[in-house]
């Protein structure tokens, strides 16, 4: 498969050098995608894992995956171009100000990126997981759970698949709104790897037989 993922920091470096890894064709799209930190980052992923700059990046892309912080979001979409009817991963957490959710109740990042892609199907995915973690390192024996919630159902499938192949354990937890309960989730997880001193290596599962 092709992914563009935007965003060479470490959640796109991180799913860059996983699914490469697995044979996919992966392309970063990046604000410098010529600069000496790129360079020596595609240096180190090999894989043929290649870099352009952002429009170019999305250009031939089954999925396009948002890694960006959340202030940059929305003028990274609108770098994107025309996005209707893409395949679109939202990795972010719409943080402000540093861990300070900027939405939340009554809508969410997941929503609001939605609404700035307009006519893209938006898959809330991947924003609960440290980047560390994104080689689908497993945790007391078993994988790690990852929510992905979005409207169009074919979207969810193929993100789903994808995500699955890193070696994650897949919850379809419905509809974009749902993004409204990921994202305080993923403070959460900042709060006990971070203040309580649990540091990267935890993982959210859904425990079911
Ligand atoms: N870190 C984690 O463990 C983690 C886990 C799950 C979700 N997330 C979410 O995923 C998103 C990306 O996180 P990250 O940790 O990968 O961030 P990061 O390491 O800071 O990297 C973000 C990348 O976004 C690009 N970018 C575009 N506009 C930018 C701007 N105005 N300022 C800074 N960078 C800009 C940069 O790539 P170019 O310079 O190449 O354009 C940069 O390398 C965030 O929304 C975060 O909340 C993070």
């Amino acid at each position: 498969m092709r992914i563009a993922v935007v965003g060479s920091g470490s959640v796109g470096t991180g799913l860059a050098r996983a699914w490469s890894g697995l044979g996919h064709s992966v392309v970063i799209g990046s604000r410098s995608p010529e600069s000496e930190r790129v360079v020596e980052l595609l240096a180190s992923l090999g894989n043929g894992v290649s870099a352009a700059g952002l429009t170019e990046s999305v250009a031939d892309a089954d999925v396009i995956v948002l890694a960006v912080p959340w202030g940059a979001a929305e003028v990274s979409l609108s770098a994107l171009g025309d996005l209707s009817g893409r395949l679109v991963i939202d990795a972010t957490n719409p943080f402000v100000g540093g861990l300070n959710l900027g939405i939340g109740y009554d809508d969410s990042g997941g929503e609001q990126v939605a609404r700035w892609a307009a006519g893209a199907h938006i898959v809330k995915a991947l924003n609960i997981v440290d980047a560390r973690l994104l080689d689908g390192k497993k945790l007391d024996g078993r994988e790690i759970s990852i929510p992905i919630c979005g409207d169009n159902k074919e979207a969810k499938r193929v993100i789903g698949e994808l995500i699955a192949e890193l070696g994650f354990d897949v919850i379809d937890v419905g509809e974009l709104e749902i993004s409204r309960l990921l994202e305080p989730l993923c403070l959460l997880m900042i709060k006990l790897s971070i203040k309580k001193s649990l540091g990267a290596e935890i993982g959210f599962r859904v425990l079911r037989n």
